[in-house]
């Protein structure tokens, strides 16, 4: 078999790692990872309304001191941005969520841990030094996940995220096409997934209700789309509103993220603190994120790209990147806090 192309050392720029990766990876793992659902349509507009909104150009400002760091539910965070919760991380490197908590840790970047993790939550807690946040897949009963949640809270986890927009698992049509089952491949992982999967499908906001008075963590939802969504979970107690499409990964042909983002956030008022991910691989469009209203952005694919070209050195090079990126965008848009970086940064140019 044909050695993968090496890379020289330490990878140039976010696209050359991206290459990194997709060189390195079996073909079915970078599909799964790659890939969204159906046509890929909300895949592709996640990035394509990013792309099409322009930052202000504001000069003649000290920008000598630059200070990127913020927090997240009272955790003060060094900079804006986090790792996106994502399961089957065993397909992109041996030691998954592990090896991406010690990247985390390398770059001293929030890691949310999927509810599909493939080791055990206290493993991935004693592997991370930055701060960690937990995102629950009800994967089974109220028994099951009240467990779990002791063993989260034990471990150090700040926050738990439910992730809701995973009623049913979509037609990801190239592992479909490929007659593979990224479910069956991940099972190599040591943690055994939940037992009861479609769980899911009968969560109601009375779950929600129910999740806020069992764990002493705040809860958040991931996968609020609409501003009717987000005002009831503020309105009930949700300390966390995650704007998301999982990444173009579930309910193709909906909206982009950042085009729902700024009525949320209107709506929440202050009430909730909100995130945002979806097509975000780049500090300025980390900066749109931000401008638009999200306290942080999280980083899918293009931290799992980090992991599956160099493991953890991968994924902190990713965040060096990305750091260095926002820092430069912000002296050339004249802005030298994260709290500066308001709305009226961005139009809309094509
Ligand atoms: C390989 C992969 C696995 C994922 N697994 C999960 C998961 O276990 N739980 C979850 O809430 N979201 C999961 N997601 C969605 C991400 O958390 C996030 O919403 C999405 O990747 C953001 O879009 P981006 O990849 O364009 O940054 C996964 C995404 C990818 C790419």
């Amino acid at each position: 078999m044909a050695q993968p192309k090496e890379f020289p050392r330490p990878f140039a720029t976010l696209p050359e790692i991206r290459r990194a990766a997709h060189a390195r990876l079996p073909r079915e793992a970078w599909n799964f990872g790659d890939g969204g659902s159906e046509s890929e349509a909300t895949l592709r507009r996640n990035r394509r309304h990013l792309n099409r909104l322009a930052i202000a150009q504001n000069v003649l400002v000290d920008v000598r001191e630059i200070d990127l760091s913020t927090s997240l539910l009272g955790v003060p965070l060094s900079s804006p941005v986090g790792i996106a919760p994502m399961g089957g991380l065993v397909l992109f490197h041996p030691e998954g969520d592990v090896e991406m908590a010690r990247g985390a840790g390398k770059a001293d970047t929030l890691q949310w841990l999927s509810g599909a993790t493939g080791w055990p939550v206290e493993d991935v807690a004693k592997a991370g030094k930055a701060p960690q946040m937990f995102q629950l897949y009800h994967h089974g009963d109220r028994g099951w996940v009240g467990e779990l949640l002791k063993r989260v809270e034990a471990s150090g986890y700040k926050a738990v995220a439910l992730t809701v927009d995973t009623q049913h698992y979509s037609r990801r049509e190239r592992d479909i096409l490929a007659r593979w089952s990224p479910r069956k491949a991940m099972e190599i992982a040591p943690n055994p997934r939940g037992p009861f999967h479609d769980y899911q499908m009968r969560l109601t906001w009375a779950d929600v209700e129910w999740l806020i008075k069992t764990t002493k963590l705040p809860v958040g939802l991931k996968g609020i789309m609409t501003v009717a969504d987000a005002r009831r979970a503020a309105e009930m107690g949700v300390r966390l509103i995650w704007v998301s499409n999982h990444g173009g990964r579930q309910l193709d042909h909906t909206q982009s993220s950042i085009e729902a983002l700024p009525p949320i956030v209107d709506a929440v008022a202050g009430r909730a603190e909100v995130v945002i991910d979806g097509g975000f691989s780049k500090g300025t469009a980390v900066l749109k994120g931000l401008a638009r209203g999200a306290k942080v952005v999280m980083l899918g694919r293009t931290a799992l790209w980090g992991l599956g070209a160099d493991g953890a050195d991968g994924v902190a090079r990713v965040f060096e990147i990305l750091r260095e990126q926002m820092h430069i965008a912000m002296g050339l848009c004249g802005r030298t806090k994260i709290a500066d970086l308001k709305p009226d940064l961005i139009f809309r140019a094509d």
